[in-house]
């Protein structure tokens, strides 16, 4: 496969911008195509039929682009769809809870961990079980859903009082639990950050998996022997199921850098059939 080829990034909006970000610093001769599914968000309160229709028909959006891997960039399509994206997507497929959980893990000191995410997400328990694979010891974990941050993010409400009071409920099983570390289970969350910084406090370690996945993706491409070597034109190119004025403004201050513009698609047009192997049958549901 050619190593120039873009590598494709999706989730239900402008949180895997926060996952985006992390691969341009980390690889800056990569280029990218980035999917925000806007129109169809949230994601975190569908079902798991749902979630794989609109990753199937992302991924062969993202097919189209002739992508060389991708990044499932949002936690409830990584949790719902990351077998059936992997079954279809003829590249390798990156997932953003296993590198999440590696990072708790790593910087847990007392195994007392707490976990944020989408409704979908946390009824999954993905994270348990991803952090009972990556480590062995006994952790004690409390989970809470917390949906109504994905809508405060895509608002831009990142330090707002409202975003504080629903913040400061939220985590108050989060406090209670005496938690060391934090894991920022939807790709959303990140543009939080501060907010829930405070409401926890600074002895809370707050994992945002961004950077980890960031890894990930490069020592995956380098032992594929995909790794782009720089020689051409690096491109990124960024398409949304809504609004493109919006997803260029947010979006603009979720990537610390100018989208200077964005396309919008018609994400229903593609094939929504679900791949023969995968049988909708997900990571999540095979307990
Ligand atoms: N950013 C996504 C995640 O990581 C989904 C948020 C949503 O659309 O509910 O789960």
């Amino acid at each position: 496969m050619d190593s120039g080829r873009p590598i494709g990034i999706f989730d239900s909006g402008l949180g895997g911008l926060t996952v985006q970000k992390e691969i341009l610093r980390l690889l800056p001769h990569e280029s990218t195509i980035y999917f925000g599914d806007n129109g169809r968000a949230p994601y975190g309160t569908k079902s798991r039929e749902t979630i794989i229709r609109f990753a199937t028909q992302i991924v062969r959006f993202l097919q189209v682009h002739q992508v060389k891997m991708i990044v499932i960039a949002c936690n409830t399509a990584s949790a719902f769809a990351y077998d059936a994206v992997r079954g279809m997507a003829g590249v390798p497929v990156i997932e953003v809870v296993t590198p999440g959980a590696e990072a708790a893990m790593g910087a847990t000191r007392t195994g007392n961990v707490g976990i944020i995410g989408t409704t979908g997400t946390i009824r999954s328990q993905v994270y348990e079980r991803a952090i009972r694979r990556v480590d062995s010891r006994s952790v004690m974990i409390t989970a809470k859903a917390c949906p109504l941050f994905v809508g405060l993010a895509e608002e831009g409400w990142w330090d707002h009082p409202i975003t504080r009071l629903t913040a400061a409920e939220y985590l108050k099983p989060l406090q209670e639990a005496g938690i060391d570390t934090l894991v920022l289970g939807c790709t959303h969350y990140p543009l939080l950050g501060n907010v829930i910084q405070s409401v926890m406090g600074e002895s809370v370690t707050l994992i945002n998996s961004g950077d980890a996945v960031a890894h990930v993706v490069k020592g995956r491409l380098e032992s594929l022997g995909l790794l782009n070597p720089g020689q051409g034109k690096v491109t990124h190119q960024y398409f949304t199921s809504d609004s493109t004025d919006q997803f260029k403004r947010l979006g603009s201050i979720f990537l610390e850098q100018p989208i200077e513009s964005a396309t919008h698609v018609n994400i229903e047009q593609f094939s929504a059939e679900w791949p023969d192997d995968s049988n909708g049958q997900s990571e999540a549901e095979q307990t």
